[in-house]
């Protein structure tokens, strides 16, 4: 059994910090498309790294940053749509019983287009903002807010099943996705 070691620094630009783990995700979903790697523990550190990242993100970085005017609301909230989308196909690969299926191989395809997505408009519209238009030791505020929330939710495994199913129920509820009965 692989143990995945996340990295929990405790400082550091928000910016450099964000985008270290952006490339964690990448290099995780890479060995959830790897018959000879250890998928299940694969896809427990990808489900913890990933709510603890974007949970992290919508309260601790994106508020301040429009506060800050660097990126408008409008970003903000496509931002925590494109989290609730991911979270949803975060879900649907937790609830696949195996992971040598076809099923296992579509959900991870499926996540890893909406995460790639996210990942790219993220890093265009609002680190980009982030990095010109707020000043270094706001980045080093924002780095140490989002670590604390970040670490301490990796602490409490924020990847489980029922926290991540409670999490899309809630979106569904926000109108961050459609409401339940609404789709197909
Ligand atoms: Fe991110
Ligand atoms: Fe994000």
């Amino acid at each position: 059994m692989t143990t995945y070691d996340i990295p929990r620094p405790t400082e550091g630009d928000v910016v450099d910090l964000i985008l270290e783990d952006h490339r964690l995700f990448e290099a995780l979903l890479r060995d959830l498309r790897d018959v000879t790697a250890d998928r299940e523990a694969a896809r427990a550190a990808l489900a913890t790294a990933l709510i603890a990242h974007g949970e992290a993100e919508e309260s601790k970085v994106y508020t301040q940053l429009n506060r800050k005017r660097a990126i408008t609301k409008g970003e903000a909230e496509h931002g925590e749509e494109e989290h609730a989308e991911g979270n949803e196909k975060l879900l649907a690969l937790l609830e696949c019983k195996g992971t040598d299926t076809q099923k296992f191989d579509d959900a991870v395809e499926e996540l890893a287009t909406a995460l790639n997505h996210h990942i790219g408009e993220e890093e265009q519209t609002i680190l980009n903002p982030a990095k010109t238009d707020v000043s270094e030791q706001v980045r080093q505020d924002l780095g140490a807010a989002w670590l604390a929330m970040r670490n301490q939710l990796l602490d409490e495994d924020a990847g489980r099943i029922d926290n991540v199913r409670a999490i899309v129920a809630r979106a569904h509820r926000e109108g961050l996705l459609p409401a339940e009965d609404e789709e197909k």
